[in-house]
């Protein structure tokens, strides 16, 4: 049995770059618990606070602390940048990729990524170049990728803002099936409609602070915040 990563805690947290900060200083605890959504306008901090929390960027001040030892939780963890990377590969070589990188059998890992592939509706595909697919389906294709391996954690940073409805539905429908399998999720999103769809809790960032952390009932039904209330509002915050 893999140790449990959460709680995640954020201590002082902050990334600062040629004197500006770009997110922090942020105190803040994360328990699993199911898909944990971080909104806010452009320019709040979204991207650089899941950078922060995987790791990939480095603080300024304060720390960033898993339960488990670092090297141990990033095994753990699969992030989906809002640009999907797709290796110019076959649609089957990029799902069974990550699985041939922790030593799994080929034929085994062939297996699993046929499954995967079959899960996104994308059979018939596996010998395609990957980079062919539509952006939808690249989309789906990196989701499926980050969840093969069965992370406990799973960051994804604006996954559906090019997509349409259907593309959309199919990958809240992934990862509302990876979160019954225990992924906890954390996931921006600049659709307040996805966010009440998706979201157990929100986190609200602006101006690079992390203004309101709360359940998802709270936050969209008593808002704690002037920036919250005006934002779910509709309004422009400056
Ligand atoms: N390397 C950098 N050097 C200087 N400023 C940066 C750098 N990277 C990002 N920024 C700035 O940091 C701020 C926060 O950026 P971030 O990408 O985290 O915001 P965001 O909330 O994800 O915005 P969006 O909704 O547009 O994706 C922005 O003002 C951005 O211009
Ligand atoms: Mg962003």
């Amino acid at each position: 049995m893999v140790k449990a990563l959460f709680p995640l805690t954020l201590k002082e947290a902050s990334v600062k770059r040629r004197g500006k900060t770009l997110a922090g200083p942020i105190d803040l605890a994360l328990n699993r618990d199911g898909i944990t959504i971080v909104m806010g306008p452009n320019g709040a901090g979204k991207t650089t606070l899941l950078r922060m929390m995987h790791g990939i960027d480095r603080l300024s001040t304060g720390s960033v602390t898993w339960a488990v030892p670092d090297t141990v939780a990033r095994a753990q963890q699969a992030f989906v940048f809002q640009t999907p990377v797709i290796l110019r590969r076959t649609v089957l070589e990029n799902l069974a990729y990550p699985l041939h990188l922790i030593g799994m059998a080929k034929k085994e890992a062939e297996k699993r990524a046929l499954q995967a592939c079959a899960d996104i509706g994308l059979s018939g595909h596996e010998g395609l170049r990957a980079t062919r697919l539509s952006g939808g389906e690249k989309q789906k294709l990196a989701l499926a990728r980050a969840l093969i391996r069965n992370p406990q954690v799973l960051f994804l940073d604006e996954p559906c803002a090019n997509l349409d409805g259907p593309s959309t539905r199919e990958i809240e429908a992934l990862l509302n099936q990876a979160k019954l399998r225990d992924t906890g999720i954390i996931m921006s999103t600049h659709s307040i409609g996805q966010a009440q769809r998706l979201a157990n809790t929100v986190i609200f960032m602006h101006k690079g602070a992390l203004v309101e952390h709360s359940p998802s009932s709270v936050f969209f039904e008593t808002p704690q915040t002037p920036q919250a209330t005006a934002f779910l509002k509709g309004d422009i915050l400056e």
